[in-house]
């Protein structure tokens, strides 16, 4: 059985395969229409979300199956004390496949330890969300057509931003790729991604405050919002939320094919004026997620 806890449970090769399924989906999703007929989902939020319950929710309906699952943990049993463990358990006797958020890292994998259907990893603290980096990658793949020789930039809040952190796992596995990491020094990549990513395996990448003198490079801009829930202190978070606002004028020295990415929700760090402008790819991500998680689940239950 197979599970989906970090992006790097897949291989670059089965990427492939996901993103030519997601593509075949595109063009003719009728012929998907039934693939999971009779099968369960079951979305276990214990922490908010919007895109990615709903786009697993309609991924799973979009393939004939159906959904059980709660939004918030507080009408679970998690309030009266419940483990993750044991609700997993109990979930596991309902549900063929289970996608779970949880505000601890690595309560998806204790998840998967005991459950016997299998785990998808819908975001684990501030550590990782490899199915937002799916969503990712069939983005840069359709506005880019390639993986490799990019110079993408990462900027916000790189500490605390799961999304970034399993983003550059799975492009660390590509050529010709160099990230430009844009932060406030409170919100720097930690070292653990730093160290075991990046410098163990030699992938050229820089640090810097200023957006504005990285903008030229990049083939990609990665936004992302100061993570809130995840500061001890409420000032810090005031000082830092509005460190790097994207307006129309700061994309004038940008490059004419830049994809502007964002995994959402957005507060401020990107202007809804931006949103016209043709790079900004922000919601089409929200429509590849959707297909991506089609291809994760087919996958993962082994459907043809
Ligand atoms: C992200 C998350 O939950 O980590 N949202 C999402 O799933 N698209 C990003 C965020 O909350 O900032």
């Amino acid at each position: 059985m197979r599970h989906l806890l970090d992006i790097l449970d897949l291989s670059t090769e089965e990427i492939g395969e996901l993103i030519n399924i997601a593509c075949d989906i595109i063009n003719d999703p009728d012929k998907y229409s039934e693939k999971c007929r009779r099968k369960k989902l079951a979305t276990l939020f214990f922490e908010p979300s919007t895109r990615t319950r709903l786009s697993f929710e309609a991924a799973m309906y979009e393939l004939g199956g159906s959904v059980l699952g709660f939004s918030e943990s507080s009408s679970s049993s998690t309030a009266k004390g419940e483990s993750v463990s044991d609700t997993i358990k109990v979930v596991s006797c309902y549900a063929d496949i289970i996608a779970m958020r949880h505000p601890k890292e690595g309560a998806p994998m204790v998840a998967s330890m005991v459950s016997g259907v299998p785990i998808i990893n819908a975001g684990d603290g501030g550590h990782n969300h490899p199915t937002q980096t799916l969503a990712d990658l069939l983005t840069i793949y359709r506005e880019k057509g390639r993986f490799n020789d990019l110079t993408v930039g990462l900027c916000g809040d790189l500490k605390f931003g799961r999304t970034v952190h399993s983003l550059i796992n799975a492009l660390s596995r590509y050529t010709g790729i160099k990230f430009v990491l844009i932060s406030p020094d409170e919100l720097k990549l930690p070292d653990y991604v730093t160290n075991n990513v990046l410098i163990k395996n030699n992938i050229p990448y820089e640090e810097t405050t200023d957006l504005l003198a990285a903008m030229p490079k990049l083939d990609i801009l990665y936004m992302t919002r100061v993570q809130k829930e995840r500061f001890f202190n409420e000032q810090d978070y005031i000082r830092l939320k509005d460190s790097y606002i994207l307006t129309p004028d700061k994309l004038t020295d940008a490059k004419e094919d830049l994809c502007i990415m964002h995994p959402l929700p957005r507060v401020n760090e990107i202007s809804v004026a931006v949103d016209n402008d043709p790079r900004a790819c922000y919601f089409k991500q929200v429509l590849n997620g959707k297909y991506m998680r089609m291809a994760l689940i087919l996958k993962l239950l082994e459907v043809e």
